[in-house]
Protein backbone atom coordinates (compact mmCIF):
# COMPACT_ATOMS: atom_id res chain seq x y z
CA UNK A 1 0.00 0.00 0.00
CA UNK A 2 1.50 3.43 -0.95
CA UNK A 3 2.09 5.40 2.19
CA UNK A 4 -0.12 8.40 2.32
CA UNK A 5 1.49 11.87 1.85
CA UNK A 6 0.67 15.66 2.11
CA UNK A 7 3.66 18.04 0.60
CA UNK A 8 4.88 20.91 2.31
CA UNK A 9 6.42 23.73 -0.27
CA UNK A 10 8.86 25.57 0.87
CA UNK A 11 8.67 29.43 0.41
CA UNK A 12 11.66 30.14 3.17
CA UNK A 13 9.69 30.50 6.35
CA UNK A 14 11.19 29.90 9.23
CA UNK A 15 8.69 27.99 10.86
CA UNK A 16 8.29 25.14 7.93
CA UNK A 17 9.55 22.31 9.83
CA UNK A 18 7.37 22.84 12.37
CA UNK A 19 4.46 22.87 9.89
CA UNK A 20 5.85 19.59 8.47
CA UNK A 21 6.12 18.12 12.48
CA UNK A 22 2.50 19.53 13.40
CA UNK A 23 1.15 17.15 10.19
CA UNK A 24 3.24 14.07 11.32
CA UNK A 25 1.78 14.94 14.88
CA UNK A 26 -2.00 14.36 13.17
CA UNK A 27 -1.12 11.01 11.99
CA UNK A 28 -0.30 12.10 8.25
CA UNK A 29 3.19 11.84 6.97
CA UNK A 30 4.76 15.00 5.07
CA UNK A 31 7.21 15.82 2.93
CA UNK A 32 9.08 19.47 3.12
CA UNK A 33 9.90 20.25 -0.89
CA UNK A 34 10.90 23.15 -2.73
CA UNK A 35 8.41 25.93 -3.80
CA UNK A 36 9.57 25.20 -7.61
CA UNK A 37 8.83 21.63 -7.70
CA UNK A 38 7.42 20.35 -11.16
CA UNK A 39 3.80 19.38 -11.72
CA UNK A 40 5.00 16.07 -12.87
CA UNK A 41 7.00 15.46 -9.72
CA UNK A 42 3.89 16.46 -7.61
CA UNK A 43 2.04 14.14 -9.29
CA UNK A 44 4.12 11.13 -8.94
CA UNK A 45 3.77 11.45 -5.29
CA UNK A 46 0.30 11.31 -5.41
CA UNK A 47 -0.32 14.28 -2.47
CA UNK A 48 -3.49 13.99 -0.36
CA UNK A 49 -2.81 17.63 0.08
CA UNK A 50 0.06 20.48 -0.18
CA UNK A 51 0.46 23.07 2.28
CA UNK A 52 2.48 26.11 1.17
CA UNK A 53 4.45 28.28 4.33
CA UNK A 54 5.23 31.26 4.62
CA UNK A 55 8.32 33.09 3.47
CA UNK A 56 9.52 36.63 3.83
CA UNK A 57 9.19 37.83 0.26
CA UNK A 58 6.46 40.34 -1.07
CA UNK A 59 4.59 38.14 -3.70
CA UNK A 60 5.06 41.02 -5.90
CA UNK A 61 8.58 41.69 -5.41
CA UNK A 62 11.29 40.81 -8.23
CA UNK A 63 12.71 37.37 -7.28
CA UNK A 64 9.79 36.11 -4.96
CA UNK A 65 9.69 32.74 -5.45
CA UNK A 66 6.52 31.09 -7.14
CA UNK A 67 5.06 27.95 -7.80
CA UNK A 68 3.95 26.89 -11.02
CA UNK A 69 0.20 27.65 -11.39
CA UNK A 70 -0.78 24.53 -13.24
CA UNK A 71 -0.46 22.87 -9.50
CA UNK A 72 -3.94 24.91 -8.81
CA UNK A 73 -5.73 22.67 -11.27
CA UNK A 74 -4.31 19.44 -10.54
CA UNK A 75 -7.85 18.89 -7.74
CA UNK A 76 -4.86 18.42 -5.08
CA UNK A 77 -6.53 20.55 -1.91
CA UNK A 78 -3.92 23.47 -1.08
CA UNK A 79 -4.07 25.28 2.25
CA UNK A 80 -1.92 28.77 2.04
CA UNK A 81 -0.50 29.79 5.46
CA UNK A 82 0.70 33.33 5.27
CA UNK A 83 2.78 34.27 1.83
CA UNK A 84 1.77 30.80 0.98
CA UNK A 85 -1.55 32.44 1.07
CA UNK A 86 -1.09 35.76 -0.37
CA UNK A 87 1.00 33.65 -3.45
CA UNK A 88 -2.18 31.75 -4.21
CA UNK A 89 -4.48 35.05 -4.31
CA UNK A 90 -1.91 36.25 -6.47
CA UNK A 91 -1.44 33.57 -8.89
CA UNK A 92 -5.35 32.99 -9.24
CA UNK A 93 -5.72 37.17 -10.19
CA UNK A 94 -6.95 38.02 -6.67
CA UNK A 95 -5.01 41.00 -5.08
CA UNK A 96 -2.18 41.51 -2.78
CA UNK A 97 -1.62 44.98 -1.40
CA UNK A 98 1.07 46.26 1.19
CA UNK A 99 -0.51 47.48 4.73
CA UNK A 100 0.37 50.60 6.41
CA UNK A 101 2.08 49.03 9.07
CA UNK A 102 3.12 45.29 9.97
CA UNK A 103 0.71 43.68 12.09
CA UNK A 104 2.83 41.00 14.48
CA UNK A 105 1.74 39.32 17.26
CA UNK A 106 -1.74 37.20 18.42
CA UNK A 107 -4.14 38.75 17.45
CA UNK A 108 -8.28 37.60 17.65
CA UNK A 109 -9.27 36.47 14.36
CA UNK A 110 -12.74 36.35 14.02
CA UNK A 111 -14.47 33.41 11.70
CA UNK A 112 -16.90 35.12 9.49
CA UNK A 113 -17.89 32.02 7.97
CA UNK A 114 -18.25 28.13 8.74
CA UNK A 115 -16.05 25.96 7.05
CA UNK A 116 -14.33 22.77 6.78
CA UNK A 117 -11.08 24.25 8.55
CA UNK A 118 -12.71 25.80 10.96
CA UNK A 119 -14.70 22.87 12.78
CA UNK A 120 -14.60 23.19 16.32
CA UNK A 121 -13.35 26.59 16.75
CA UNK A 122 -15.91 29.22 18.06
CA UNK A 123 -15.93 32.90 16.64
CA UNK A 124 -13.15 34.23 18.42
CA UNK A 125 -9.66 32.83 17.98
CA UNK A 126 -6.38 33.82 19.31
CA UNK A 127 -3.58 32.84 16.40
CA UNK A 128 -0.11 34.53 15.74
CA UNK A 129 -0.10 37.04 12.87
CA UNK A 130 3.09 38.37 11.35
CA UNK A 131 2.63 39.81 7.99
CA UNK A 132 2.42 43.84 6.22
CA UNK A 133 1.02 42.27 2.73
CA UNK A 134 -2.58 41.31 2.92
CA UNK A 135 -4.74 39.98 0.72
CA UNK A 136 -7.34 42.73 -0.37
CA UNK A 137 -9.74 41.62 -3.27
CA UNK A 138 -10.33 37.16 -3.30
CA UNK A 139 -9.77 35.49 -6.53
CA UNK A 140 -12.65 34.65 -8.31
CA UNK A 141 -14.17 31.66 -6.91
CA UNK A 142 -13.17 32.51 -3.37
CA UNK A 143 -15.10 34.01 -0.25
CA UNK A 144 -13.96 35.40 2.94
CA UNK A 145 -14.00 33.17 6.03
CA UNK A 146 -12.49 35.37 8.81
CA UNK A 147 -11.16 38.69 9.71
CA UNK A 148 -9.03 40.58 12.40
CA UNK A 149 -9.31 44.18 13.09
CA UNK A 150 -6.70 45.00 10.64
CA UNK A 151 -6.74 41.92 8.22
CA UNK A 152 -10.20 42.06 6.31
CA UNK A 153 -9.38 38.63 4.72
CA UNK A 154 -7.33 36.89 7.59
CA UNK A 155 -8.83 33.22 6.08
CA UNK A 156 -10.24 32.66 2.81
CA UNK A 157 -12.08 29.37 0.90
CA UNK A 158 -12.48 28.06 -2.45
CA UNK A 159 -14.62 25.51 -1.42
CA UNK A 160 -15.39 23.27 -4.68
CA UNK A 161 -11.54 23.71 -5.42
CA UNK A 162 -10.22 22.38 -2.00
CA UNK A 163 -8.31 25.84 -1.70
CA UNK A 164 -7.92 27.64 1.64
CA UNK A 165 -5.89 30.19 2.47
CA UNK A 166 -5.11 31.84 6.45
CA UNK A 167 -2.76 34.37 7.13
CA UNK A 168 -2.18 33.47 10.73
CA UNK A 169 0.42 31.10 11.45
CA UNK A 170 -1.72 27.39 12.91
CA UNK A 171 1.59 25.57 13.56
CA UNK A 172 3.37 27.99 16.23
CA UNK A 173 2.51 26.94 19.94
CA UNK A 174 0.92 30.89 20.42
CA UNK A 175 -1.87 30.15 18.11
CA UNK A 176 -4.53 28.61 20.46
CA UNK A 177 -5.51 25.36 19.37
CA UNK A 178 -4.02 26.35 15.94
CA UNK A 179 -3.26 22.24 15.16
CA UNK A 180 -6.66 21.82 14.77
CA UNK A 181 -7.05 23.96 12.16
CA UNK A 182 -3.94 21.72 9.94
CA UNK A 183 -6.12 18.59 11.38
CA UNK A 184 -9.01 19.72 9.75
CA UNK A 185 -7.39 20.50 6.98
CA UNK A 186 -6.02 17.13 6.84
CA UNK A 187 -8.86 15.29 7.81
CA UNK A 188 -12.33 17.47 7.09
CA UNK A 189 -10.44 18.25 3.63
CA UNK A 190 -8.37 15.93 2.15
CA UNK A 191 -10.18 13.30 4.12
CA UNK A 192 -6.67 12.07 4.99
CA UNK A 193 -6.69 8.44 6.65
CA UNK A 194 -3.99 9.20 9.38
CA UNK A 195 -1.63 6.04 8.94
CA UNK A 196 1.27 7.61 10.28
CA UNK A 197 2.06 6.43 13.51
CA UNK A 198 5.06 5.08 15.05
CA UNK A 199 4.46 2.14 15.89
CA UNK A 200 3.32 1.60 12.57
CA UNK A 201 6.76 3.37 11.14
CA UNK A 202 9.10 0.51 13.33
CA UNK A 203 6.80 -2.74 11.78
CA UNK A 204 6.87 -1.26 8.67
CA UNK A 205 10.81 -0.58 8.53
CA UNK A 206 11.30 -3.93 9.79
CA UNK A 207 9.47 -5.69 7.67
CA UNK A 208 11.34 -3.66 4.48
CA UNK A 209 14.69 -3.82 5.91
CA UNK A 210 14.22 -7.52 6.37
CA UNK A 211 13.28 -7.68 2.63
CA UNK A 212 16.07 -5.74 1.82
CA UNK A 213 18.68 -7.06 3.31
CA UNK A 214 17.77 -10.65 3.18
CA UNK A 215 20.81 -12.75 4.72
CA UNK A 216 23.21 -9.99 3.57
CA UNK A 217 25.28 -8.44 6.46
CA UNK A 218 25.52 -5.00 7.75
CA UNK A 219 27.58 -2.65 9.72
CA UNK A 220 27.05 0.36 11.63
CA UNK A 221 29.30 2.54 13.46
CA UNK A 222 27.87 3.37 16.62
CA UNK A 223 28.22 6.19 18.89
CA UNK A 224 26.17 6.08 21.78
CA UNK A 225 23.98 9.07 20.32
CA UNK A 226 20.19 8.80 19.72
CA UNK A 227 20.13 8.70 16.11
CA UNK A 228 23.15 5.49 15.57
CA UNK A 229 21.51 3.76 18.70
CA UNK A 230 17.84 3.86 17.01
CA UNK A 231 19.59 3.05 13.42
CA UNK A 232 21.63 -0.14 15.37
CA UNK A 233 18.41 -1.34 17.53
CA UNK A 234 15.88 -1.08 14.18
CA UNK A 235 18.14 -3.05 12.40
CA UNK A 236 18.76 -5.68 14.80
CA UNK A 237 15.62 -6.47 15.26
CA UNK A 238 15.17 -6.60 11.62
CA UNK A 239 18.38 -9.09 10.64
CA UNK A 240 19.53 -10.13 14.08
CA UNK A 241 23.19 -11.24 14.15
CA UNK A 242 23.97 -10.15 10.73
CA UNK A 243 24.59 -6.59 11.90
CA UNK A 244 27.04 -6.40 13.36
CA UNK A 245 28.13 -2.98 15.59
CA UNK A 246 31.71 -1.20 16.19
CA UNK A 247 31.34 1.36 19.25
CA UNK A 248 34.08 3.45 19.19
CA UNK A 249 35.71 4.36 23.13
CA UNK A 250 37.90 7.29 22.26
CA UNK A 251 38.37 7.66 25.88
CA UNK A 252 36.79 11.87 25.28
CA UNK A 253 33.35 10.16 26.19
CA UNK A 254 31.45 11.28 29.89
CA UNK A 255 32.04 9.47 32.97
CA UNK A 256 30.84 5.48 32.52
CA UNK A 257 29.42 6.48 29.32
CA UNK A 258 31.13 3.41 27.30
CA UNK A 259 29.70 1.41 30.01
CA UNK A 260 26.64 2.37 29.31
CA UNK A 261 26.40 2.37 25.81
CA UNK A 262 27.51 -1.56 26.12
CA UNK A 263 25.38 -2.49 28.50
CA UNK A 264 22.58 -1.72 27.13
CA UNK A 265 23.23 -2.65 23.79
CA UNK A 266 25.28 -6.06 24.78
CA UNK A 267 22.60 -7.51 27.58
CA UNK A 268 19.59 -5.82 26.84
CA UNK A 269 19.53 -6.40 22.91
CA UNK A 270 22.16 -9.04 22.47
CA UNK A 271 23.63 -7.46 19.26
CA UNK A 272 26.71 -7.91 17.41
CA UNK A 273 28.95 -5.39 19.45
CA UNK A 274 32.45 -4.63 19.43
CA UNK A 275 34.02 -2.22 21.74
CA UNK A 276 37.18 -0.88 20.83
CA UNK A 277 38.80 1.10 23.39
CA UNK A 278 41.25 3.45 21.90
CA UNK A 279 41.82 5.83 24.48
CA UNK A 280 45.28 5.53 24.21
CA UNK A 281 45.90 6.21 20.58
CA UNK A 282 43.92 9.16 20.56
CA UNK A 283 45.48 10.44 23.01
CA UNK A 284 48.45 10.32 21.40
CA UNK A 285 47.28 11.74 18.26
CA UNK A 286 46.25 14.88 20.13
CA UNK A 287 49.53 15.17 22.04
CA UNK A 288 50.43 18.70 22.55
CA UNK A 289 47.42 19.78 20.09
CA UNK A 290 46.01 23.38 21.43
CA UNK A 291 43.75 24.24 18.27
CA UNK A 292 40.37 23.46 18.76
CA UNK A 293 39.55 22.89 14.27
CA UNK A 294 42.80 20.70 13.91
CA UNK A 295 41.32 18.40 17.23
CA UNK A 296 38.24 17.81 15.18
CA UNK A 297 40.60 17.20 11.95
CA UNK A 298 42.73 14.39 14.19
CA UNK A 299 39.54 12.94 16.04
CA UNK A 300 37.68 12.49 12.44
CA UNK A 301 40.75 11.09 10.89
CA UNK A 302 41.74 8.51 13.39
CA UNK A 303 37.87 7.71 13.84
CA UNK A 304 37.77 6.72 10.42
CA UNK A 305 41.08 4.47 10.15
CA UNK A 306 40.11 2.67 13.53
CA UNK A 307 36.68 1.58 12.28
CA UNK A 308 38.66 0.94 9.21
CA UNK A 309 40.54 -1.40 10.60
CA UNK A 310 37.87 -2.84 12.54
CA UNK A 311 35.59 -3.38 9.90
CA UNK A 312 38.36 -5.13 7.54
CA UNK A 313 38.43 -8.06 10.77
CA UNK A 314 35.16 -8.44 9.61
CA UNK A 315 35.47 -8.51 6.03
CA UNK A 316 33.04 -7.77 3.60
CA UNK A 317 29.92 -6.66 4.43
CA UNK A 318 26.78 -5.39 2.42
CA UNK A 319 25.09 -2.41 4.11
CA UNK A 320 26.39 0.22 6.15
CA UNK A 321 24.12 1.64 8.44
CA UNK A 322 24.04 5.37 9.13
CA UNK A 323 21.86 7.43 11.44
CA UNK A 324 21.33 9.88 8.81
CA UNK A 325 17.84 11.91 10.09
CA UNK A 326 14.98 14.22 8.16
CA UNK A 327 16.89 17.68 8.98
CA UNK A 328 19.63 16.60 7.80
CA UNK A 329 18.10 15.90 4.19
CA UNK A 330 15.42 18.46 3.55
CA UNK A 331 16.14 19.67 0.32
CA UNK A 332 15.50 23.53 1.09
CA UNK A 333 13.17 25.99 -1.24
CA UNK A 334 15.22 28.63 -1.15
CA UNK A 335 18.66 26.84 0.69
CA UNK A 336 17.30 28.90 3.90
CA UNK A 337 15.97 26.13 5.77
CA UNK A 338 18.63 23.79 5.81
CA UNK A 339 21.99 24.52 8.09
CA UNK A 340 24.85 22.28 7.51
CA UNK A 341 27.51 22.15 10.42
CA UNK A 342 30.39 20.81 7.95
CA UNK A 343 32.91 20.53 11.20
CA UNK A 344 29.97 19.11 13.46
CA UNK A 345 30.07 15.96 11.41
CA UNK A 346 32.43 13.27 12.18
CA UNK A 347 33.95 11.25 9.04
CA UNK A 348 31.50 10.46 6.03
CA UNK A 349 32.10 6.81 6.45
CA UNK A 350 31.15 5.67 3.07
CA UNK A 351 34.50 5.76 1.18
CA UNK A 352 36.87 3.29 2.74
CA UNK A 353 34.53 0.19 3.99
CA UNK A 354 34.36 -2.37 1.35
CA UNK A 355 30.14 -2.43 0.79
CA UNK A 356 27.11 -2.04 -1.96
CA UNK A 357 25.03 0.09 -0.55
CA UNK A 358 24.47 2.12 2.50
CA UNK A 359 21.08 2.13 4.76
CA UNK A 360 19.28 5.39 6.72
CA UNK A 361 16.57 3.69 8.27
CA UNK A 362 15.75 7.07 9.94
CA UNK A 363 16.17 9.30 6.86
CA UNK A 364 12.46 10.15 7.01
CA UNK A 365 12.45 11.18 10.76
CA UNK A 366 12.50 14.42 12.62
CA UNK A 367 14.48 14.01 15.82
CA UNK A 368 11.16 13.86 18.10
CA UNK A 369 9.97 11.21 15.97
CA UNK A 370 13.48 9.47 15.90
CA UNK A 371 13.16 9.63 20.19
CA UNK A 372 9.55 8.37 20.14
CA UNK A 373 10.97 5.26 17.76
CA UNK A 374 13.82 4.61 19.67
CA UNK A 375 11.13 4.19 22.73
CA UNK A 376 8.58 1.85 20.46
CA UNK A 377 11.78 0.01 20.31
CA UNK A 378 12.32 -0.59 24.30
CA UNK A 379 15.59 1.43 24.25
CA UNK A 380 15.95 3.30 27.86
CA UNK A 381 15.01 6.63 28.63
CA UNK A 382 18.38 8.05 29.64
CA UNK A 383 19.54 6.87 26.27
CA UNK A 384 16.26 8.12 24.23
CA UNK A 385 16.33 11.52 25.65
CA UNK A 386 20.13 12.36 25.84
CA UNK A 387 21.26 15.71 25.40
CA UNK A 388 23.82 16.30 22.29
CA UNK A 389 26.73 15.64 22.63
CA UNK A 390 29.48 16.66 20.04
CA UNK A 391 31.67 13.88 18.27
CA UNK A 392 34.98 15.20 19.17
CA UNK A 393 33.32 14.74 22.98
CA UNK A 394 35.47 15.94 25.50
CA UNK A 395 37.91 16.65 23.47
CA UNK A 396 36.80 20.37 22.66
CA UNK A 397 35.78 20.73 26.38
CA UNK A 398 39.28 20.52 27.49
CA UNK A 399 40.79 23.88 26.86
CA UNK A 400 44.23 23.44 25.57
CA UNK A 401 46.04 20.94 25.40
CA UNK A 402 44.66 17.22 26.46
CA UNK A 403 45.84 15.05 29.08
CA UNK A 404 44.58 11.75 31.07
CA UNK A 405 44.73 13.91 34.27
CA UNK A 406 42.65 16.66 32.54
CA UNK A 407 39.95 14.74 31.32
CA UNK A 408 39.72 12.74 34.37
CA UNK A 409 38.67 15.85 36.36
CA UNK A 410 36.50 17.38 33.61
CA UNK A 411 34.55 13.95 33.62
CA UNK A 412 34.22 14.35 37.63
CA UNK A 413 33.28 18.00 37.53
CA UNK A 414 30.96 17.55 34.78
CA UNK A 415 29.59 14.12 36.34
CA UNK A 416 28.63 16.30 39.70
CA UNK A 417 26.98 19.16 37.21
CA UNK A 418 24.86 16.77 35.38
CA UNK A 419 23.86 15.08 38.87
CA UNK A 420 22.49 17.89 40.67
CA UNK A 421 20.77 19.37 37.78
CA UNK A 422 19.10 15.86 37.42
CA UNK A 423 18.41 16.40 41.32
CA UNK A 424 16.53 19.52 40.81
CA UNK A 425 14.59 18.61 38.37
CA UNK A 426 15.82 21.19 35.96
CA UNK A 427 17.09 19.05 33.39
CA UNK A 428 13.79 19.09 31.30
CA UNK A 429 14.03 23.06 30.51
CA UNK A 430 18.15 23.04 29.68
CA UNK A 431 19.22 21.96 26.56
CA UNK A 432 22.42 21.31 26.69
CA UNK A 433 24.42 21.36 30.19
CA UNK A 434 27.78 20.31 31.17
CA UNK A 435 31.54 21.08 32.43
CA UNK A 436 34.20 23.24 30.60
CA UNK A 437 37.65 22.51 32.04
CA UNK A 438 39.51 25.87 31.05
CA UNK A 439 43.61 25.64 31.31
CA UNK A 440 43.34 28.89 33.32
CA UNK A 441 44.90 28.13 37.07
CA UNK A 442 44.42 30.47 39.44
CA UNK A 443 45.44 31.22 43.71
CA UNK A 444 42.85 29.89 45.96
CA UNK A 445 42.82 28.44 50.03
CA UNK A 446 42.05 25.26 51.33
CA UNK A 447 42.63 24.69 54.92
CA UNK A 448 45.58 27.29 55.76
CA UNK A 449 47.21 25.97 52.11
CA UNK A 450 47.42 27.89 49.33
CA UNK A 451 46.19 26.14 46.23
CA UNK A 452 46.72 27.04 42.65
CA UNK A 453 44.70 24.60 40.74
CA UNK A 454 42.47 24.98 37.93
CA UNK A 455 39.14 26.65 37.03
CA UNK A 456 35.96 24.74 36.01
CA UNK A 457 33.44 26.66 34.07
CA UNK A 458 29.78 25.53 34.01
CA UNK A 459 27.70 26.06 30.31
CA UNK A 460 23.71 25.38 30.50
CA UNK A 461 22.15 26.64 27.51
CA UNK A 462 18.43 27.08 27.02
CA UNK A 463 17.83 26.38 22.63
CA UNK A 464 15.32 24.61 20.28
CA UNK A 465 17.72 24.77 16.79
CA UNK A 466 21.34 24.97 18.54
CA UNK A 467 21.75 27.85 16.28
CA UNK A 468 20.77 30.02 18.72
CA UNK A 469 20.41 30.11 22.76
CA UNK A 470 19.94 31.46 25.68
CA UNK A 471 22.27 31.02 29.34
CA UNK A 472 19.90 29.06 31.61
CA UNK A 473 19.19 30.71 34.80
CA UNK A 474 19.52 28.18 36.96
CA UNK A 475 18.86 29.02 40.85
CA UNK A 476 21.55 30.37 43.24
CA UNK A 477 21.36 27.12 45.54
CA UNK A 478 21.91 24.54 42.53
CA UNK A 479 24.74 26.73 41.77
CA UNK A 480 25.97 27.11 44.66
CA UNK A 481 25.87 23.68 45.52
CA UNK A 482 27.41 22.43 42.46
CA UNK A 483 30.55 24.49 42.75
CA UNK A 484 30.78 23.29 46.51
CA UNK A 485 30.43 19.82 45.67
CA UNK A 486 33.05 20.25 42.76
CA UNK A 487 35.93 22.11 44.87
CA UNK A 488 35.48 19.39 47.58
CA UNK A 489 35.34 16.60 45.57
CA UNK A 490 37.45 17.09 42.29
CA UNK A 491 41.18 17.68 43.05
CA UNK A 492 42.69 19.98 41.36
CA UNK A 493 39.83 22.14 41.13
CA UNK A 494 39.79 25.36 43.25
CA UNK A 495 37.35 27.68 41.72
CA UNK A 496 33.89 27.18 39.85
CA UNK A 497 32.59 29.72 36.96
CA UNK A 498 29.23 29.74 35.73
CA UNK A 499 29.21 31.29 31.86
CA UNK A 500 26.37 33.59 31.13
CA UNK A 501 26.67 34.16 27.68
CA UNK A 502 24.35 33.78 25.23
CA UNK A 503 25.05 32.31 21.75
CA UNK A 504 25.28 34.30 19.42
CA UNK A 505 28.09 36.44 20.22
CA UNK A 506 29.36 33.14 22.33
CA UNK A 507 29.13 29.17 20.73
CA UNK A 508 27.83 26.70 23.01
CA UNK A 509 30.66 24.70 23.20
CA UNK A 510 33.65 26.96 24.17
CA UNK A 511 36.10 25.43 21.08
P1 LIG B 1 28.25 25.45 18.95
O1 LIG B 1 29.40 25.25 19.88
O2 LIG B 1 28.66 25.61 17.51
O3 LIG B 1 27.43 24.10 19.02
O4 LIG B 1 27.32 26.54 19.42
C1 LIG B 1 26.15 23.89 18.50
C2 LIG B 1 25.79 22.44 18.74
O5 LIG B 1 26.67 21.59 18.00
C3 LIG B 1 27.42 20.76 18.86
N1 LIG B 1 28.79 20.72 18.34
C4 LIG B 1 29.30 19.66 17.68
N2 LIG B 1 28.76 18.46 17.36
N3 LIG B 1 30.80 17.83 16.32
C5 LIG B 1 29.53 17.53 16.69
O6 LIG B 1 29.06 16.42 16.41
C6 LIG B 1 31.41 19.02 16.60
O7 LIG B 1 32.56 19.25 16.25
C7 LIG B 1 30.62 19.98 17.33
N4 LIG B 1 30.86 21.25 17.79
C8 LIG B 1 29.72 21.67 18.40
C9 LIG B 1 27.34 21.40 20.24
O8 LIG B 1 27.52 20.44 21.27
C10 LIG B 1 25.96 22.00 20.20
O9 LIG B 1 24.97 21.03 20.47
Amino acid sequence: MKKEVVLILDFGGQYNQLIARRVRECNVYSEIVPFDISVEKIKEKQPKGIIFTGGPASVFGEGAPRCDSAIFDLGIPILGICYGMQLMTYSLNGVVAKADKREYGVTKVYIDEQSPIFKGFTSENDFLMSHTDFVSELPEGFKNIGHTLSCPNAAIENREKKLYGIQFHPEVNHSVNGTLVIKNFLYEVCKCAGDWKMSSFVEDSIKNLKQKIGDGKALCALSGGVDSSVAAVLLSKAIGKNLTCIFLDHGLLRKNEGDEVEEVFKKQYDINFIRVNCKERFLNRLANVTDPEQKRKIIGEEFIRVFEEESKKIGKVDFLVQGTIYPDVIESGLGKSSVIKSHHNVGGLPDYVDFKEIIEPLRDLFKDEVRKTGLELGIPENLVYRQPFPGPGLAIRVIGEITDDKLEILKDADYIFREEIQKAGLYKNINQYFAVLTNLKSVGVMGDERTYDYTVALRAVETTDFMTGVWSKIPYEVLEKVSSRIVNEVQHVNRVVYDITSKPPATIEWE
